[in-house]
């Protein structure tokens, strides 16, 4: 790999060159090698507000995954170009819910429960689940804004689809009372869907898809904190099972994560359940601090991971040659319900 210091001075020299005209987004979770050159940083919420308030901006350069890269695409105008510095940065909860398994769900959903079902998407979901969701009356919602959009949804239908977090929905349904036996799984490969209650009853459908990053954390991992430090206090991103949520003392978005520590005065002791980069860079940020990860064994997010130096600098370079790469374009079809669904939400955000 070609010395870093190059890589940095060749994309410092792209983004004098360029100004205002180039805008790099970067989600926490992205390495230090990349986020130090991000215009921004934010949670996946607070980039995608950001994206659509860069009039400026003639080239946007993702730092984060594909489904945030194209978040931005259908928030910003036509002319606004998006693009990833790595095609394979994915996200494998997104790969979780594919648009044909979701209609598929669909037609046998509301064969047994007829028009009583609208559909929430987290915005970790591909854009033609965005679109299938905006389609039927339904929006998308963050780890930040989950409980509101919940809210909103049951006043539109007495029940609702959650895609394609399992997690997030049932942490954020417990969160507002909903009983678990008022839930059930919708398992995409069996085609069925799986419940301790009433079929009848049933309130949340959860599509059965989950993180691989936040699905490392444990209760063997929560129990091995309580243990070893008593005093310590553990928080959790919502994808992290109910049982991992229940057993810690806080659980809350990326942002709720950082404001938690930040407020938190000096000798605080914290056990972290979210990816890897962020624990870092606040274990970093606060010296003062007994800062931990949850799991001992640190959890990247490995597609995130893909965006590095080198895949930023042949971007950025790629771009100011006049030949850039990996433009996400999400075509008109599948963007206008989707900027729908979108727009649901941030009318409530
Ligand atoms: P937030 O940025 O909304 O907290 O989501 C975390 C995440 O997993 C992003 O992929
Ligand atoms: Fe997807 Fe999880 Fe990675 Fe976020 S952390 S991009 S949800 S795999």
């Amino acid at each position: 790999r070609m010395a870093d210091e190059e890589l940095e001075e060749r994309i410092i020299r792209v983004k004098q060159d360029w100004g205002r005209r180039l805008f790099i987004p970067g989600h926490h979770y992205q390495k230090d090698e990349v986020i130090q050159f991000a215009d921004a940083r934010g949670d996946s919420l607070k980039l995608a507000q950001l994206s659509a308030t860069q009039h400026d901006a003639e080239a946007i350069v993702f730092c984060g995954v594909h489904f945030m890269a194209e978040t931005a695409d259908l928030l910003t105008r036509e002319d606004q170009h998006v693009f990833l510095p790595d095609m394979r940065a994915g996200c494998s909860m997104a790969d979780m819910a594919d648009i044909r398994q979701t209609e598929r769900a669909w037609e046998q959903l509301t064969a047994l429960f007829g028009d009583t079902i609208l559909p929430l998407t987290y915005v970790n979901s591909t854009a033609a689940i965005k679109s299938f969701v905006g389609e039927h009356g339904g929006a998308t919602v963050t780890s930040s804004n989950a409980a509101d959009m919940v809210t909103w949804a049951f006043t539109q239908k007495p029940r609702l689809l959650f895609l394609p977090d399992q997690h997030l929905g049932r942490n954020t349904a417990c969160d507002l009372g909903i009983p678990l036996e008022k839930m059930a799984v919708w398992d995409p490969v069996q085609e069925e869907l799986v419940g301790s209650g009433v079929m009848d009853e049933v309130q949340v459908i959860l599509w059965k898809g989950h993180c691989s990053v936040h699905e490392n954390f444990t209760t063997v991992n929560v129990d091995h904190i309580r243990a070893e430090y008593p005093d310590m206090k553990i928080i959790v991103h919502p994808e992290c099972s109910r049982e991992v949520v229940e057993a810690s003392d806080i659980s809350g978005s990326t942002n709720a994560i950082i404001q938690s520590i930040e407020q938190s005065p000096p000798g605080s002791a914290w056990a972290i359940g979210t990816e890897m980069n962020l624990v870092n860079r606040i274990i970093q940020k606060h010296p003062d601090k007994h800062i931990l990860s949850l799991n001992p064994k640190m959890c990247p997010c490995l597609t995130m991971n893909r965006i590095d130096l080198p895949h930023l600098t042949w971007a950025l370079e790629s771009l100011a040659e006049g030949h850039p790469p990996n433009r996400i374009k999400v075509e008109e079809q599948v963007a206008g319900p989707a900027r729908i669904a979108l727009n649901r939400m941030l009318d409530h955000a």
